[in-house]
């Protein structure tokens, strides 16, 4: 006989762009996705701007009735009935919100970029480990099928080993235009603006899941990296093109030193006026390589190409309520087909089973990686350069932002 599935109670921490996105597909019955063993609700969310605000998130998102709405994030982690928050503020203050949960008790699933810094990435992962805790990168392209596929392609050997990987994840979203006051969290120092925290990180997801991930963990090694980094110029402090080179080492048995070039810009698009036919990621090894199509963040296709002549395409539509539903998901302007989910449901689902059982870091992505990809970062952007205010590369807690 089958279990009945257990509900994992979330928290929202914060109101905006991606927090709408998560809570609608967090809301998506997981059965429609084959998941039997957990459900999600929201019990609570909270606003920094004010108590209606939260309240009207809550509306949007259609969110079940008794759920909670907070004007203050303080009030919010002290609700007994939060079993995990989902911190959705921009990057600048993920520290401090992650680390206002962690006091209080819960369990956390933080967007990414994790932090600002590697430092602040092992300060919360101390905190988790100190509260026994469970504490989760959320770096949703990791969870899905197709990431579970493409890794597997990797370890079973279809393409050899990996020698070479070409990632890039841009947009170009005519800056001046776009956020010509330079408040927008892409753009705005005071919220770690920039490509590289922003965008960058994905095309880093591609290196490191297909190329640090898929190796033995006893015996894989940090990449070095040489980094070129364009500062925004109205801004300054933000970057609004780098491209990073990164040598992963490895032993001559398991195919010896490999490389991979990751790119991130607001400036110019992986895939221009929203032309995805280009591969935007190839994972490339002697015996063929594997191309991932654009966006880098939220992928549903892939083309293996074999030396033998082999051309295989594969395609992982979102699934959700499904045509007919009248239900919409999407991010900011862009809104996905009738019924279709956006693709942060595997992530939850993987915090939720976690829960379950009993684990306290993310099954794709350890706190070490996270720590890791945080360390790439800090040293792409020591090399350009690159530094944002004191208070939000800080590790002291609590501070008023
Ligand atoms: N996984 C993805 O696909 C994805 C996509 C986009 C963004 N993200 C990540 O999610 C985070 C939020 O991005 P977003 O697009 O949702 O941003 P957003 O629309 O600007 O929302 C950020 C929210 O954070 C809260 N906040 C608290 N202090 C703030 C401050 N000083 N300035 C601005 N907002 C502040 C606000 O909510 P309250 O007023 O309610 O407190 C605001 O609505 C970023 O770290 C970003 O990298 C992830």
């Amino acid at each position: 006989m089958s279990q009945a599935p257990i509900t994992i109670r979330w928290g929202i921490l914060a109101t905006g762009g991606i927090a709408k996105t998560f809570t609608k597909d967090l809301l998506v019955d997981p059965t429609t996705r084959g998941v039997k063993h957990i459900k999600h609700t929201v019990v609570a969310a909270a606003s920094s701007s004010s108590k209606p605000r939260a309240e009207e998130f809550l509306r949007e998102t259609g969110c079940p009735s008794p759920a909670k709405a907070y004007g203050s994030y303080e009030e919010f982690v002290k609700d007994p009935d939060i079993d995990i928050v989902y911190v959705a503020t921009p990057h600048s203050h993920h520290y401090q919100c992650a680390m206002l949960a962690l006091e209080a008790g819960k369990n956390v699933l933080c967007e990414k970029a994790f932090t600002v810094n590697a430092a602040q990435a092992k300060a919360l992962a101390a905190k988790a480990k100190e509260k026994n805790l469970f504490l989760m990168e959320a770096v949703w392209t990791r969870y899905f099928p197709l990431s579970v596929y493409v890794r597997d392609q990797i370890t079973s050997g279809r393409i050899g080993p990996v020698a070479r990987v070409l990632s890039d994840n841009s947009m170009a979203m005519d800056p001046e235009r776009s956020f010509s006051d330079g408040k927008h969290r892409m753009v705005n120092p005071d919220l770690a603006g920039g490509a590289l925290l922003d965008l960058g990180i994905y095309a880093l997801t591609w290196v490191f899941q297909t190329l640090y991930h898929t190796q033995p963990e006893s015996t894989r090694q940090p990449p070095k990296v040489l980094a070129a980094l364009k500062s925004y110029g109205p801004t300054q402090h933000a970057d609004e093109t780098t491209t990073m080179v990164l040598n992963f080492p490895r032993s001559a048995e398991e195919g010896g030193d490999a490389h991979a070039v990751a790119t991130t810009s607001i400036r110019v698009a992986t895939a221009p006026g929203n032309h995805t036919d280009v591969p935007g990621i190839r994972i490339q090894g002697p015996k063929g390589e594997i191309q991932v199509f654009p966006p880098a963040f939220r992928p549903t296709k892939i083309r293996i190409i074999l030396k033998d002549g082999t051309v295989e395409e594969k395609e992982w539509p979102q699934p959700g309520p499904g045509r007919g539903s009248g239900w919409y998901n999407g991010f900011g302007g862009d809104k996905n087909d009738e019924g279709e989910g956006h693709g942060m449901f595997w992530e939850a689902d993987e915090a939720a089973t976690a829960l379950v059982e009993g684990r306290k870091e993310g099954k794709y992505e350890s706190l070490a990686e996270s720590i890791l990809i945080m360390e790439v970062m800090d040293e792409v952007r020591r090399q350009g350069g690159l530094t944002y205010p004191e208070k939000i590369e800080s590790t002291e807690f609590p501070v008023q932002l």
